[in-house]
C-alpha cells in the first residue's frame, strides 16, 4: 500500500498526496490492529518466504510464476500449506512454483471475452474495482500499462494478492484495501476503468455509474460486467431477498436498462459486446473452495432457474466512453 504513495509524483497524483496518505494509514491502522480471520490471513502471509521465481507469465490463462525446481521439496509442502491457508481461491488459475490454484472462476473466459473489444491497455492508468486477488490487474499489466490500481475491501482477497504480488514484484501494480466509495475523487484521471461483478452488490448503481465516470478522462473506456437479464424490454429484477443464494443483490437490469444507466450517467459510445450465460466450466467447486459454487445456487430441476425461481445468472460486458 505504502509503496503506491511513493509513485504519486510519477502518476501525476502528488496533490492526492494528504488524502491517500490518510486513507492508507487508516488502512494500515485496521490491518495492524487485526483479529479473527484477518490476523490469520495476516499471519499467513507474513510467514510465506521470499523465493525468486526463474520464470513469470502473465500472458496466458494460467498466471504462472516459477518453476517446481524454484523451491525445495520442504519449502513447496510450506507454501503449499500457506495456499491452502488462504482459501477460498475464487479467481485464477495461478500456478505458483508449480503448485496449480485451480480457483472456483476460470477467469480467463471473461479476460477472453474481453479483451478483443478495449481499448489498448498500453500506457494508460488503469483502475480495477473489486479486483478480487488481482488476476485480472496481473493480466493486464502484461500489456504494459502506466500502472493499474485496484480496489479490494474483502481481506481474503486482498492477501491473495499481497503472495502473488509479493513473488511478482510488479511495482505498476497496487491494490489498496478499500472499497470504491471511499477512494478520493479525483476527477478526469482515468484512461480505463474496469467494473466487474460489482454494479449488482451496489444499492444505487446509477450513483455508482456517475462516480466512475466522474472518474475517467474524455473518452477514457469503462468495462462493465454485470449480471443482466437477456431481455431489451426496460426490465429490471430485485430480488426479494437472495438472488442465487447472494445476500446482496439489488438491481439486475435487462440490456435496455443498463444502456440506460449508462447514458444517464453521461456515457457515450455504449456497446454491449457480448453476453454470457454462467456455464458450470466457468464456475465450479474445486479443492480450493470449500463453499458451495454455481452448481449449489441452480434449481436442481431446472438449470435455467436459480434455486429461489429467478433466471440463472447471464453476465453481459458494456463497453462506454466518458463524454
Ligand atoms: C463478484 S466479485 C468480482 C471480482 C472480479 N472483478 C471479477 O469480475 O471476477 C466482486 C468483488 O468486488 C468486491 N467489492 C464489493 N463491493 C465493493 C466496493 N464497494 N468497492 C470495491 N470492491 C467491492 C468484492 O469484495 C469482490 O471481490
Amino acid at each position: 500500500m505504502e509503496k503506491f504513495l511513493e509513485h504519486l509524483e510519477e502518476f501525476k497524483l502528488r496533490h492526492c498526496h494528504a488524502e491517500l496518505e490518510s486513507l492508507i494509514h487508516s488502512k494500515r491502522e485496521f490491518l495492524n490492529q487485526a483479529k479473527g480471520n484477518l490476523l490469520k490471513f495476516r499471519q499467513v502471509f507474513e510467514k510465506i518466504q521470499d523465493h525468486r521465481p526463474s520464470v513469470i507469465d502473465l500472458k496466458n490463462r494460467v498466471v504462472t510464476i516459477g518453476t517446481p525446481e524454484d523451491l525445495s521439496p520442504e519449502e513447496s509442502r510450506q507454501l503449499f500449506q500457506s495456499l491452502d491457508q488462504l482459501c477460498p481461491w475464487r479467481k485464477g488459475p495461478f500456478e505458483l512454483f508449480g503448485i496449480r490454484i485451480d480457483s472456483e472462476w476460470q477467469s480467463w473466459m471473461k479476460w477472453e471475452r474481453l479483451l478483443p473489444h478495449i481499448k489498448n491497455l498500453k500506457g494508460r492508468r488503469i483502475m480495477d474495482i473489486g479486483s478480487s486477488n488481482g488476476y485480472y490487474m496481473f493480466r493486464a499489466a502484461a500489456h504494459a500499462p502506466l500502472m493499474v490500481i485496484g480496489l479490494e475491501p474483502q481481506s481474503y482477497f486482498y492477501f491473495q494478492y499481497l503472495v502473488m504480488q509479493k513473488f511478482l514484484n510488479r511495482d505498476n501494480v497496487f491494490c489498496l484495501p478499500i472499497p470504491h466509495d471511499e477512494w478520493p475523487k479525483i476527477p478526469r484521471y482515468f484512461d480505463t476503468v474496469f467494473c466487474m461483478g460489482v454494479l449488482y452488490h451496489r444499492p444505487s448503481p446509477v450513483e455508482m455509474l456517475r462516480s466512475i465516470h466522474e472518474s475517467l478522462r474524455r473518452g477514457g473506456e469503462l468495462v462493465l460486467e454485470n449480471l443482466v437479464l437477456e431481455t431489451r424490454q426496460n426490465l429490471c429484477l430485485f430480488p426479494e431477498d437472495r438472488y442465487a443464494k447472494m445476500r446482496n443483490v439489488y438491481f439486475i437490469p435487462d440490456l435496455l436498462v443498463m444502456e440506460s444507466w449508462l447514458c444517464r450517467a453521461g456515457f457515450k459510445n455504449i456497446r454491449c459486446v457480448d453476453v454470457a450465460r454462467t456455464s458450470l466450466e466457468e464456475q465450479r467447486k474445486t479443492r480450493w473452495i470449500q463453499t458451495e459454487s454455481l452448481k449449489d445456487f441452480l434449481d436442481p430441476h431446472n438449470p435455467d432457474k436459480t434455486v429461489e425461481g429467478y433466471p440463472a445468472p447471464v453476465r453481459a460486458i458494456f463497453l462506454a466512453e466518458a463524454g
